[in-house]
């Protein structure tokens, strides 16, 4: 059984709590540290029977009967945090991005290779797990759509963020895109080698006052010579849209939007059906699981994570490419972007 500390019990904090206690039969929860924990955390972790809460992420680092760490905190600190989680000997699980510079990543990776033992590092980009975006990449993998031509993914939030959590969140390319640069990563199975950045202020003008954009695309030209096209907007009128589809020499896939049922109603006024689940906790509950679930056994049979440190780090130089795309508007190579 491994023993588990949760660090952070925000959001995303008690998504993996409610993971992990109920459906990570290998895995227990034994901490949870929040500096600030929410009555409805607190009650939830102790609703769990997590016996040991506390301020302080230490108490867990310095816990020897834990085996790994669940990093769930604020995004500034998840490098600092990994770190020191990696020299305290723990398996890592880190929520996305790991950290919007790259020398701080690199000093996560550095950790790594010094560490004596053997360790597990995952990083949470969670729609890998996603049963329909899984679909797309076992059907290129089975080679069903030939050679990869074109990737296409839109992601589309149904509600922007406050203006206020634009800085701390390093903006649209690094908190909200930098999943769909690792999708078409994964789809493709191929790197991103250049990236052409737009970007727009349609939505929200305080997203604009703070210096970001809530509206942008980008089209990205792949090692393997295949194209694609992302588009993201932090306003669907019509709730959480993701969708991606994937062209080839033999044919193509696509996938759809999960919905709260399947119910079609015809009248005389036309036919409607149900909108997309309502936003990330709502359509991706079962990825989170299965991340963790991964993360988790990768850890009791000795296997290599999926998606490690190479790939936060990768999506995040891709993601400063895109921002500086935007910010001179001409391609940019994602090797013009160094530590
Ligand atoms: N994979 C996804 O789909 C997804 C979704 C949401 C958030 N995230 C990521 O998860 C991270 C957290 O986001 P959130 O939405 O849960 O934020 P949040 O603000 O809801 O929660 C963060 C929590 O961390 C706590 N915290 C602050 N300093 C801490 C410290 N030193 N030690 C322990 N806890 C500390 C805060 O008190 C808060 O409860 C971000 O990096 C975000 O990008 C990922």
């Amino acid at each position: 059984m491994i023993q588990v500390g949760i660090i952070g019990a925000g959001r995303i904090g008690q998504v993996h709590m409610k993971s992990v206690a109920s459906g990570v039969p290998n895995a227990v929860i034994r901490s949870l540290a929040d500096p600030m924990i929410s009555a409805q955390a607190e009650q939830m972790a102790k609703g769990f029977g997590i016996e040991h809460i506390c301020g302080d992420y230490h108490e867990i680092l310095e816990d020897p009967c834990i085996d790994a760490v669940l990093v769930c905190s604020p995004t500034d600190i998840h490098a600092k945090i990994s770190v020191e989680a990696i020299r305290a000997g723990k398996h890592v699980f880190c929520e996305k991005p790991v950290d919007h510079e790259l020398t701080k990543i690199d000093f996560v990776e550095e950790a790594l290779k010094a560490s004596p033992k053997k360790l597990k590092y995952q990083v949470g980009f969670n729609r890998r797990y996603d049963h329909n975006f899984r679909a797309l990449r076992q059907a290129v993998l089975e080679g069903k759509v030939g050679d990869v031509q074109f990737i296409r993914v839109s992601s589309r939030d149904p509600q922007p963020p406050h203006a206020g959590f634009i800085a701390s969140s390093g903006g649209l390319f690094l908190d909200m895109m930098i999943h769909d640069l690792d999708m078409i990563r994964y789809l493709s199975g191929s790197e991103v080698e250049e990236v052409f950045a737009q970007g727009a202020v349609l939505i929200d003008p305080e997203i604009g006052a703070a210096g970001d954009v809530d509206t942008a695309t980008v089209s990205a030209r792949m090692t393997n010579g295949a194209l694609a096209l992302i588009d993201n907007s932090r306003k669907a009128v019509y709730g959480y849209d993701q969708r991606a589809e994937v062209f080839g020499s033999k044919g193509c896939v696509q996938n759809a939007n999960d919905l709260p049922s399947t119910m079609v109603l015809s009248t005389v006024d036309g036919v409607t059906a149900e909108k997309p689940l309502w936003f990330f906790l709502e359509r991706y509950m079962a990825s989170y699981q299965a991340e963790v679930r991964a993360f988790i056994d990768s850890i009791e049979q000795d296997t290599e994570t999926e998606v490690g440190i190479f790939d936060g780090r990768r999506t995040i130089q891709i993601a400063l490419a895109c921002k500086k795309s935007l910010a001179e508007n001409r391609p940019v190579r994602v090797d013009e972007i160094k530590a």
